[in-house]
């Protein structure tokens, strides 16, 4: 073991206890709020038991959601709305871009605190050419729109970039961004943050990077050998520091390296495949409040020593809607009904998680088993939508259900319409055992499920 990481194993634990528990910096501890989950609660819960009971004082938005972002209002969370790759390419035109500010943020930014429009979600690694070209002047029209708005002040915009922007991050300070980015795209996105004052935002996981169960310690913050960079000759107590002084050494080699960097997603799935490396709760839970406390601390890195970072922790709910490996939708602190997955101490008063609790009634609902087969799911929405008194118009083209336009979400209302519709008995809920009562609202937005 390495002085290193003796210090920091001294250190750490009381430090950054405390700094966590008074939230280092202003606005330093985020965490990610996606809503691709059947059974989530409503959005004005999440806010008010966001801002009332956990040290999270800004939240991440992955899309510019009405309902969410009227959710927020009076709360005085920073709030980071995500502009959807979809609509990144008509920010071209400036227009456009206008109308998407007086549309998406101006009606919302009198009462919710919106802090930053994060332009697309790691477009710089989709291996898209019209995203990606377009992401910087996109990035430029929202900002020239918002300074017509008058909300330039206080709202910043940026991007959010996956470590595969860069091409190494063996050695930290090796680290540089993939050739062809780097003067095409990288270069004029660091001139616009600098010019306007906003970070440049990563989304940094260890868990990703874990090789074998070597690894695992060093992943986690636990006592580990540390890995010396041959470059330098620091020595590396931690991988995601690691990470990050390789994002800070591709940035400061483009001449930059006065522009901040925060982390956009930072998380450790608890459960997963039999063939993921390090799934788990207790290790989830290790993982995300050493993260917190470590970031959050002062201590900073091997290369940015004696600084604290924004850090947000992807993610607040297991969402069971996402595809993709089982760790993809169990990366969340807190379960649908807001009971924590694993003993979120560090995050929130355990006292006070009982008024948002109690929200939860002894009213039932059906849903579809998180893992049931999509083709079966849609023999459920057939069959349920031909019954005598279930009306599916709300997840037809244009209901107010419709969205998100998944075999599962339309699932989830059809078979619940039906659970209802026959009496509530246990037995209207199984459709060949692929749905499950639940006590948790999966009401969202608009779409009331009775
Ligand atoms: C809004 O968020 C910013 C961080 O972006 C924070 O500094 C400020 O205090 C917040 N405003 C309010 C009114 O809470
Ligand atoms: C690139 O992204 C745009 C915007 O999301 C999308 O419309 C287009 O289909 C994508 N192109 C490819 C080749 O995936
Ligand atoms: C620019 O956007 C505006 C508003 O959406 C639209 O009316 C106009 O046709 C667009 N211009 C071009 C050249 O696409
Ligand atoms: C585990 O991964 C580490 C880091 O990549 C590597 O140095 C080590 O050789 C690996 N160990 C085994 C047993 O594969
Ligand atoms: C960081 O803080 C330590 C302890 O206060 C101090 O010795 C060191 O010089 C500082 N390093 C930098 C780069 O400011």
């Amino acid at each position: 073991m390495t002085l290193c990481t003796v210090l920091l194993q001294i250190l750490l634990p009381t430090l950054l206890l405390v700094s966590a528990i008074t939230g280092a910096d202003a606005s330093g501890i985020g965490v990610n709020y996606g809503t691709r989950g059947t059974t989530l609660p409503a959005p004005a819960d999440v806010a008010r038991f966001l801002a009332r009971d956990t040290i999270f004082d800004r939240v991440r938005l992955l899309d510019a959601d009405p309902v969410l972002l009227r959710a927020f209002a009076g709360t005085g969370l920073a709030v980071d709305v995500t502009v959807p790759n979809g609509v990144v390419p008509h920010l071209l035109n400036l227009t456009f871009a206008r109308r998407w500010v007086r549309d998406n943020v101006t009606p919302y930014a009198g009462a919710t605190n919106i802090s930053r429009l994060l332009v697309g979600d790691e477009v710089t690694t989709e291996a898209n050419r019209t995203l990606l070209l377009a992401l910087v002047p996109a990035m430029q029209n929202l900002h020239t729109a918002l300074v017509a708005a008058s909300l330039h002040g206080r709202v910043k915009v940026s991007t959010t970039h996956s470590l595969g922007v860069l091409t190494t991050t063996e050695q930290p300070s090796a680290a540089r961004f993939r050739d062809g980015y780097d003067a095409a795209i990288v270069r004029p996105l660091l001139r616009f943050l600098r010019a306007t004052g906003a970070p440049f935002m990563v989304n940094a996981y260890p868990f990703y990077a874990l090789a074998n169960d070597s690894s695992l310690d060093f992943a986690l913050f636990r006592v580990n050998d540390g890995v010396m960079d041959q470059g330098t000759g620091l020595v590396y107590g931690n991988m995601l520091d690691a990470q990050l002084d390789a994002v800070h050494s591709a940035v400061r080699r483009m001449g930059f390296g006065d522009v901040d960097i925060a982390v956009s997603e930072t998380g450790w799935p608890s459960a997963g495949e039999d063939w993921e490396v390090g799934v788990g709760a207790d290790l989830a839970r290790d993982y995300n409040s050493n993260a917190i406390r470590h970031l959050g601390s002062g201590v900073g890195t091997p290369l940015m020593p004696n600084r604290t970072f924004e850090v947000s922790i992807f993610s607040l709910f297991d969402e069971n809607l996402k595809p993709g490996p089982v760790s993809e939708r169990n990366f969340g602190l807190f379960r649908g009904d807001m009971t924590p997955v694993y003993d979120v101490g560090i995050f929130t008063d355990p006292e006070t998680l009982e008024p948002v609790r109690a929200k939860v009634t002894s009213r039932k609902w059906c849903v579809p088993e998180p893992a049931a087969d999509e083709m079966v799911l849609q023999e459920n929405i057939d069959f349920a939508c031909g019954q005598k008194g279930v009306d599916c118009t709300a997840i037809r083209p244009g209901g107010v259900c419709y969205e998100p336009d998944t075999v599962q979400a339309h699932a989830a209302y059809a078979m619940n319409l039906y659970f209802q519709a026959n009496g509530q008995h246990a037995f209207d809920c199984d459709f060949g055992q692929t749905g499950i009562v639940t006590t948790a609202d999966p009401s969202y937005g608009g779409c009331k499920f009775m």
